[in-house]
């Protein structure tokens, strides 16, 4: 539009020049032969507007075109708005509009790196064990070891072999990577760690190379080239299976799925912790703690961090419990109400996975309780107390049945700074039974 408009102004102004000279002839009254040139000048300037007129009349026919192609285009989106099909591919750009451009060669190669198993997507090149050997020197080793072993907690590249079917398989480019192209293009693409992108497709092949080597996977005077890559066959290679679940799976999940009580009862069966330890030689290694969902205490954001003690094997934890749970034979030789202290055995539930009580109760996370009642607070020599329980401890403090119902009824509140990590029992019969199964209970 603007465009047409433009060429308009040239015409306007030839027409003022035109004007403009003819003015210019009269005041001056020139001879004959001026006259003729001026006449001849305005033949031509006549000639100059009627062509941009006609120039211009173009114009205003292009855009007229262009205004049409846009209601076009317009009008072809509203249709696929309201038939709502956006997923289909979008339609042929014609090139009209002039919008972007051809991508050129030497871009569409910059980005076309990858390499497939076959070893399509291979610059050309190769490169041998020896000078791989030097390169990984220089520029993988201090990471990943002379031999590909790894330093420190950097990646092992090399070995494993017999380990896949462990628990904890060392998951090495030998015993483990599928395609020999991975290693090619992830090592090329990424490595060395910080400096991706600098090695050269020789340097990579003769570091390919090296790495199948100190894996024993070829002889000392092999080459690997862009020509007998596709020939070497990884030792993992038919470890991997073709994921069909699209196919077999996906369609016997299509049901109408539930979404409202769908299941009659849910129930918490482990809670997991994940524990991070310090070992001597420094670093850190993290474990997790599956601890028992029994009796598992509250976590409050306000109160110490409590991490139960990971769960010991199963088989352990039966004669342990066996032993640390009395029969409720003692509870009558105690002289309890038994149903009092059967309830407060089921209470203890909440305790038990810090404390343990009866023959051959141990220090958990809390003190064994074995004669806790009527006992000193803070009275377990091997225990580690906070602040606040010895204190209360060297003031020659005692549990009894009240000090005991308060402390249970809300600990951080009783005392202030305890590292139990226990929200407390709300009601008064949890603990009146508790307390009976304290008694009861001990060896
Ligand atoms: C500064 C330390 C460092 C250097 C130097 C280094 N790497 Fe690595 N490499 C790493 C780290 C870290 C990873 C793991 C990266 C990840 O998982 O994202 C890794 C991963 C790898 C892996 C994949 C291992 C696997 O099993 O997943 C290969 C192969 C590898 N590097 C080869 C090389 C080669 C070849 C060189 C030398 C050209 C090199 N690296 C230099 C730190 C390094
Ligand atoms: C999250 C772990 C945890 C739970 C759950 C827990 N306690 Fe404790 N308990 C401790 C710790 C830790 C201490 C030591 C407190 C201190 O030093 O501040 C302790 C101390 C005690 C003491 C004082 C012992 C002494 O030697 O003075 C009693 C009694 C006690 N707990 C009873 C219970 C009872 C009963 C329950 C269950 C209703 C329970 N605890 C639940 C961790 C726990």
């Amino acid at each position: 539009m603007s465009k047409s408009l433009n060429y308009l102004i040239p015409t306007v102004g030839g027409i003022a020049l035109v004007g403009g000279l003819a003015v210019a002839s009269m005041h001056r009254n020139s001879g004959e032969s001026e006259i003729a040139s001026l006449k001849q000048r305005i033949d031509q300037v006549e000639g100059h507007a009627s062509a941009a007129a006609e120039k211009a009349a173009a114009e205003a026919a292009r855009a007229a075109e262009l205004q049409a192609q846009i209601a076009e285009v317009q009008a072809a989106a509203e249709t696929r708005m309201a038939s709502a099909d956006l997923t289909a591919p979008a339609p042929q750009r014609d090139g009209r509009f002039g919008l972007g451009r051809e991508a050129h060669p030497e871009e569409i190669a910059a980005w076309d790196v990858d390499v497939l198993p076959d070893g399509r997507g291979l610059p050309e090149g190769s490169g041998n064990v020896f000078d791989g050997e030097e390169v990984f020197a220089e520029k993988c080793a201090s990471c990943h070891g002379d031999f590909a072993e790894g330093v420190d907690n950097w990646p092992v590249l090399a070995g494993g072999f017999d380990t896949l079917a462990r628990k904890d398989p060392v998951k090495t480019v030998g015993s483990y990577w599928p395609y020999l192209s991975t290693v090619w293009d992830y090592v090329h693409r990424s490595m060395p760690f910080g400096e991706a992108g600098t090695l050269t497709a020789d340097e990579t092949y003769a570091i390919t190379a090296y790495i199948l080597y100190s894996n024993s996977l070829v002889d000392d005077d092999f080459e690997l080239s862009h020509e007998n890559f596709a020939e070497f066959e990884m030792y993992n290679v038919d470890g991997f299976v073709i994921d069909d679940r699209p196919e077999l799976e996906y369609a016997e999940w299509r049901a109408e799925p539930c979404m409202e009580n769908c299941k009659e009862e849910v129930e918490v069966t482990m809670r997991s912790v994940f524990i991070v330890d310090t070992p001597p030689e420094g670093g850190s290694v993290s474990h997790m703690n599956t601890a028992t969902v029994e009796g598992l205490p509250t976590f409050t954001s306000a109160g110490p961090s409590f991490i139960p003690e990971a769960a010991t094997k199963p088989a352990v934890q039966e004669t342990e419990e066996a032993q640390a749970t009395p029969a409720s034979q003692p509870a009558e030789e105690a002289g309890g109400d038994a149903a009092l202290v059967d309830a407060g055995e089921k209470v203890f539930r909440k305790c038990k996975s810090c404390h343990q009580i009866g023959a051959g109760a141990k220090n958990r996370s809390g003190p064994q309780l074995n004669g806790v009642m009527g006992r000193q607070m803070a009275a377990v020599e091997d225990f580690k107390y906070s602040n606040v329980f010895n204190t209360a401890g060297e003031e020659g403090r005692v549990w009894d049945e009240d000090s005991m119902a308060a402390f249970l009824a809300n600990p951080k509140e009783y005392m202030n700074g305890t590292k139990m990590g226990f929200a407390g029992l709300k009601s008064d019969e949890d603990i009146e039974a508790v307390i009976a199964y304290l008694r009861a209970a001990t060896e």
